[in-house]
């Protein structure tokens, strides 16, 4: 049985930070150098034919970028003006020794209620180029996101040519329904939750949708100039392959790290991954498409977001712009021959700083199984519920956030029994997997 991660995500992530979190200790208290206020609202949006009401940032789908340098300090005063809890959390900002500005929902913090205020003391230390911020409570994280540009530090440059303009492409679902009654219902139920109706790029899904090709993104290209995109895949599932129309691109950076360059027509690149990309506008004056699509999962949006590259100058366009060769959605091929390249940059400037030795060694298994549904038949395989796992233990939220329990010394929170290793082996690689390894136990487990 293949399930595809999907359902329980933030109950990874939530112990997967947890895991890291007990390292640090208290913040550093040097005064921040800016400080910034956003508001959660609720606000209106068209697409795909029809008005609904989003959650937000300042009212922006995407949300508003947070520019920094490289060791940069800033706050940022969340205030909650919509009716959910929600917490922030900075996708990639390791934060060492800052865990109470992490973010993530009963893991570093109770929700922001609301009507109330949080306001994030982040910490940049060696993070450089591009990451994101996204909302770490339901899925609020659909449209509660946006980009994180660090830049080099001041006197200090890229390890490549300083790029003539940059351009972020933030990669989402746009779903019809409401997403708090989706993933609602998806709990409830036990299935997957429903899939999304589109992509967007920048917010817009672009020409090949109904009633969307008022608002297609287009980027305006001088001939001879190299462009930066600082694509960031914030959908809230799929893995998608990423091509502009007869340009090459140039990878330079992942994940707020540069990588050794590389040159592909495709990038692949999946939920919660950013990637520094380089492009150069020399190819024909025209206007060329950049499109996005899923690689497939056992259930997946199939539909194409795209916006425009157009050149500027004098020349007759197109009535239809160049369209991409995008990989197929089952191409595995592809994948593995992307993703196989991608190497730390690790030069003197750039060091890779890899701990050699250890004091604990961690074999963790992700896995996505199923539990069974008490006396009810569920909508997942077979009438069970679709249950994510961290080495075969499905996280439990509780009342209490587990950073304050740990701090507070509240018994009653969490067991210390995570364990260190996977208690039975098998392979972990298999298409058929024997019936024990299905169905996961239940707890709030923690590694001190
Ligand atoms: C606090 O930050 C300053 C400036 O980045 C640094 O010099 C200092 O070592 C830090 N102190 C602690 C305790 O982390
Ligand atoms: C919102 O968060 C508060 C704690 O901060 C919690 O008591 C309450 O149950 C939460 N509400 C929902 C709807 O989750
Ligand atoms: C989820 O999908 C089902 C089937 O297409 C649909 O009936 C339902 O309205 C969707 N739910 C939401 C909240 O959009
Ligand atoms: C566009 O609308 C038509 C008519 O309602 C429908 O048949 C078609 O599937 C829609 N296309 C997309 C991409 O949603
Ligand atoms: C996308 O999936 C729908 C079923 O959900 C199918 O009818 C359609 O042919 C698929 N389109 C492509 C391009 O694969
Ligand atoms: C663009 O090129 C055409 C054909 O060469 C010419 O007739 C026209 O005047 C040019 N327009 C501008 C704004 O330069
Ligand atoms: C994608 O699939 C189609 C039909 O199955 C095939 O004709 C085409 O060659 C495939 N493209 C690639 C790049 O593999
Ligand atoms: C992947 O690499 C293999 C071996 O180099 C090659 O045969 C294959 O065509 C490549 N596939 C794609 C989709 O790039
Ligand atoms: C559902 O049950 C049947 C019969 O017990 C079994 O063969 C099949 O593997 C089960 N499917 C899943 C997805 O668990
Ligand atoms: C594990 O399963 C994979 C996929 O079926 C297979 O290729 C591999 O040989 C298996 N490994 C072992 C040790 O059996
Ligand atoms: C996971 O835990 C369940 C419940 O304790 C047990 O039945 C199952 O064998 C375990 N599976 C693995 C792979 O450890």
């Amino acid at each position: 049985m293949e399930l595809k991660q999907s359902l329980n995500l933030k109950y990874f992530l939530g112990v997967l930070l947890l895991l890291n979190m007990f390292a640090f200790s208290m913040a550093n208290k040097t005064i921040p150098t800016s400080s910034i206020n956003w508001v959660i609202t609720e606000a209106k949006y068209t697409r795909l034919c029809s008005t609904k009401k989003i959650l937000t940032v300042n009212g922006l789908f995407p949300g508003p970028p947070l520019y920094v340098h490289k060791g940069d300090r800033v706050i940022v005063n969340v205030r909650n003006q919509a009716k959910y809890n929600i917490t922030i959390h900075w996708h990639g900002v390791k934060q060492p020794r800052n865990p109470w500005s992490d973010g993530p929902e009963y893991v570093t913090q109770c929700p922001i209620k609301p009507g109330a205020s949080f306001s994030y003391h982040i910490i940049f230390s060696t993070e450089e180029g591009t990451l994101w911020w996204h909302a770490h409570s339901d899925w609020s994280r659909a449209t509660v996101h946006g980009p994180i540009i660090v830049y080099p530090k001041f006197g200090t440059t890229y390890p490549f040519p300083k790029p003539y303009a940059e351009f972020p492409i933030v990669l989402a679902s746009w779903f019809k329904g409401d997403v708090m009654e989706i993933i609602q219902t998806a709990l409830e139920t036990g299935a997957e939750p429903n899939k999304s109706d589109a992509f967007t790029i920048n917010g817009q899904p672009g020409d090949l949708y109904n009633c969307s090709k008022q608002g297609t993104f287009r980027m305006l290209f001088d001939y001879g100039k190299t462009y930066l995109l600082r694509i960031i895949n914030s959908i809230m599932n799929e893995e998608v392959f990423f091509m502009v129309a007869h340009h090459n691109l140039r990878v330079v950076g992942m994940d707020g790290a540069y990588v050794k360059p590389f040159k592909t027509n495709y990038i692949m690149i999946t939920p919660g991954q950013a990637m520094d990309v380089l492009i150069t506008a020399n190819q024909s004056p025209s206007h060329y498409y950049m499109a996005a699509r899923a690689y497939a999962g056992v259930v997946y949006d199939n539909t194409t977001t795209t916006a425009i590259v157009q050149y500027s100058g004098n020349y007759t366009a197109p009535s239809t712009p160049l369209f991409p060769n995008l990989p197929n959605y089952t191409d595995i091929n592809a994948v593995t021959n992307f993703t196989k390249r991608l190497r730390a940059l690790a030069s003197k400037e750039h060091p890779i700083d890899v701990p050699k030795s250890f004091d604990t060694e961690l074999f963790m298994t992700i896995f996505v199984g199923t539990c069974p549904c008490g006396d009810t038949s569920c909508s997942g395989p077979n009438g069970t519920r679709l249950t994510a796992s961290l080495t075969n233990i499905s996280y439990e939220q509780q009342e209490v956030d587990i950073l304050q329990a740990y701090y507070k010394k509240i018994k009653g929170i969490y067991t210390q029994d995570f364990p260190s290793k996977p208690h039975y082996v098998f392979n972990y690689t298999a298409d058929d997997l024997p019936d024990n390894v299905l169905t996961p136990t239940r707890g709030t487990k923690v590694k001190v």
